[in-house]
């Protein structure tokens, strides 16, 4: 990449140990099922609400178009930079693509330059949201509106795609500031799909009715159970909500009810979030996880702080993993078919949303506290402050990969770090 040095970029390549990123790619061969073209241009754009705003758009609009595929699809990209100054791509959020096709530059690709393309090609693997966006001076590009859902699923009649972003200080869902309306007969039994395209956590939620929390980051919730509560939605994140549409309609709510999305076929009433929150430790029921997380091969600490002074010259604030800032982070090494245990703590003053690439990792405690809900699924964890959480995954897909705070800000400010196969 040639952007800024302060962006997530400065990682070279091609020393990966027996294997080059040539040899970890999606299928290269086959017809793909579903084969779309996103041109990304910086310009001044319009929202769907009106408002003129200065930033990126993906094929003139922002958020970019909405891919839908099923389980099982081979999706191919082709991704067109025509006017993205600094170079851009594409990352496939939640998806756990082969590491090739993770569209991080300066990891697993260049940036794509001015008239440059590339060509993404994944298989769909699980059923799920997701979303897309550029990981090239990703704290300014995804800001600017680079970014689209991506949905593996097919279409169903109560199927709500929302994507919730702030441009310019105006919050959004779906590209529009106030309150919108989805037109949904009564009885549907409505599954809202909400992204997190921002960079703080975002209390979300459904009003009007109870509602399940069925999938978390692209992973169903196991036993899920009707609440009136808010969803902590980490920056990154995915949830979708299940709800039946009552008489009167339902609202989904983006932190406040003057941000929000009547669904129904009359306007429901606006109202604000339950001061109630779901906690994904205890919600739901005990399901196998396919691994045992007892049986660790690998145990690592990960210790966020931040450091304050003189640092590379400059004044500022530094984000830090077990004292260091990037790059100066040791990478976290492992081998194909490990079970990695992961214990993170936080004494930094703020949140991360902490973000893994290429894997979903199970949720084993928080503060000592062990979870005894449905298998917590993430690939983006809420990290507060004076907290720590113990996650576990399997080591299942070979390659360098990202692990960094999805406030995306802080990534740059020096809190990320690499996950690398041996
Ligand atoms: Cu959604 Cu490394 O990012
Ligand atoms: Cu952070």
């Amino acid at each position: 990449g040639g952007g800024p040095a302060s962006s997530m970029e400065h990682m070279s390549h091609g020393d990966m140990p027996g294997m080059s990123v040539a040899d970890l790619t999606g299928p290269t061969t086959g017809i793909p099922n579903v084969a779309v073209t996103l041109t990304a241009r910086k310009q001044k754009f319009q929202l769907a609400s009106g408002e003129t705003i200065d930033g990126y758009t993906i094929n003139g609009t922002s958020p970019g178009p909405l891919i839908r595929a099923r389980v099982g699809d081979l999706i191919q990209v082709t991704f067109v930079n025509e006017s993205v100054p600094d170079g851009a791509t594409l990352h496939w959020h939640g998806i756990d693509v082969p590491n090739a096709e993770d569209g991080v530059a300066g990891v697993t690709q260049d940036a794509v330059p001015m008239g440059g393309k590339y060509v993404y090609r994944f298989k769909a693997d699980q059923a799920g949201t997701y979303w897309y966006h550029s990981h090239q001076v990703s704290s300014d590009e995804v800001k600017g509106g680079l970014f689209g859902p991506i949905v593996i699923a097919p279409a169903a009649p109560g199927d709500v795609v929302a994507a919730i972003h702030t441009y310019d200080g105006k919050r959004t869902i779906n590209g529009r500031t106030g309150t919108g309306r989805i037109n949904l007969a009564a009885g549907t039994t409505a599954r809202v799909r909400v992204i997190n395209t921002d960079n703080t956590v975002l209390r979300v939620g459904l009003v009007g009715t109870p509602y399940k929390v069925v999938a978390v980051d692209g992973r169903d919730v196991h036993g899920p159970t009707p609440v009136t509560a808010a969803y902590p939605l980490p920056a990154g994140g995915r949830v979708d909500l299940e709800a039946v549409v009552p008489a009167g309609g339902m609202r989904l709510v983006a932190g406040t009810a003057a941000v929000s999305l009547g669904i129904g076929s009359t306007d429901p009433p606006e109202a604000e979030l339950p001061a109630d929150t779901v906690d994904l430790l205890t919600y739901g029921t005990p399901a196998p996880l396919g691994f045992d997380p007892a049986k660790a091969d690998r145990n690592f600490e990960y210790r966020i702080g931040r450091q304050v002074g003189f640092l590379d010259g400059k004044p500022g604030l530094w984000w830090t993993i077990n004292g260091h800032k990037f790059p100066d982070v040791p990478m976290y090494m492992v081998a194909e078919g490990d079970v990695v245990r992961m214990k993170i703590s936080n004494t930094s003053g703020q949140a991360h949303p902490m973000h893994l690439h290429g894997h979903h990792a199970v949720v084993l405690s928080r503060n000592g506290v062990a979870a005894t809900g449905s298998p917590w699924w993430v690939d983006t964890l809420e990290v507060g402050n004076k907290e720590t959480y113990e996650i576990a995954f399997v080591a299942d897909n070979p390659g360098l990969w990202m692990d960094h705070c999805h406030n995306l800000p802080h990534a740059s400010q020096g809190l990320m770090t690499h996950l690398m196969y041996e």
